[in-house]
């Protein structure tokens, strides 16, 4: 049975007051909370002030993005060994707007799961197609690439110790959310690649869906058999919409 992970990614939203007021409603709010998890990543600026405010709750925190690189003259980036400084459990990478807007390809991804994982951190491993790519067939051929570049460099049982997301790039911040069916259709691809290789990797994994999750959607996403959490957005900034959402994770 896969323990269900609801993972807020805040990405360049916060603010000192305004991240101590969210987490201390998300705090009591998820307490009861048994069958799922529940984390979130958040900007680099605030590791510090999130890991003081969750240390001792049953919430995790991590960050979004992370260099392939363990140190050096690499202005502007943060290395693994600095995000375990804050006691960090996960790390996004792949996300979508990092290989849109930075030009992250799936080899870069793969150093980074690398590098994360050989830190003690756990990758959440981002995949997903365009608009376009879905429109013209292509979504199972750009997930398998991305997903074998990260297997062809780590091997498949690296997983184990990794979370994945499907997140369809036209349903991010979009307000479009992809069916519960659409979504349970990818996962279960992305789960029969992983065990093709690995059947047991492949039946523990936990995918997560992202795109436009909500307190209204939720439910009916995590219904689904291979859907097993969510990597929100927008709404993880609205404390009641999160715990909501991770509230839906349990049932
Ligand atoms: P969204 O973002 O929930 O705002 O669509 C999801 C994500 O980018 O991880």
């Amino acid at each position: 049975m896969r323990l269900k992970l609801v993972a807020g990614n805040w990405k360049m939203h916060g603010g000192i007051e305004r991240n101590r007021d969210l987490l201390s409603i998300v705090v009591s709010g998820t307490a009861g909370l048994q069958k799922a998890a529940c984390a979130v990543c958040v900007p680099y600026p605030y590791l510090s002030q999130v890991q003081s405010l969750l240390k001792n709750t049953h919430v995790s925190w991590g960050a979004q993005n992370i260099s392939q690189h363990d140190m050096g003259a690499y202005t502007g980036e943060v290395s693994a060994d600095m995000l375990t400084d804050f006691c960090c459990y996960y790390v996004i990478v792949g996300h979508s707007e990092r290989r849109t807007l930075y030009g992250e390809n799936s080899r870069t991804v793969s150093l980074k799961f690398k590098v994360a994982q050989d830190a003690g951190l756990v990758p959440i491993l981002c995949v997903g197609e365009t608009l376009e790519q879905r429109e013209a067939g292509f979504t199972e051929q750009v997930v398998r690439e991305q997903l074998d570049a990260v297997i062809g460099l780590v091997g498949v049982d690296a997983l184990a110790r990794s979370v994945l997301a499907y997140e369809p790039i036209w349903a991010i911040g979009t307000g479009k959310t992809a069916t519960p069916q659409q979504a349970q259709d990818v996962h279960v691809f992305i789960r029969n690649i992983v065990a093709s290789y690995n059947v047991k990797v492949a039946a523990e994994l936990r995918i997560l869906y992202g795109g436009s999750v909500k307190a209204s959607n939720a439910a009916e996403l995590f219904a689904m058999l291979d859907i097993d959490g969510g990597l929100i957005g927008g709404a993880s900034l609205v404390a009641e919409e999160f715990i909501s959402i991770c509230l839906a994770a349990q049932n």
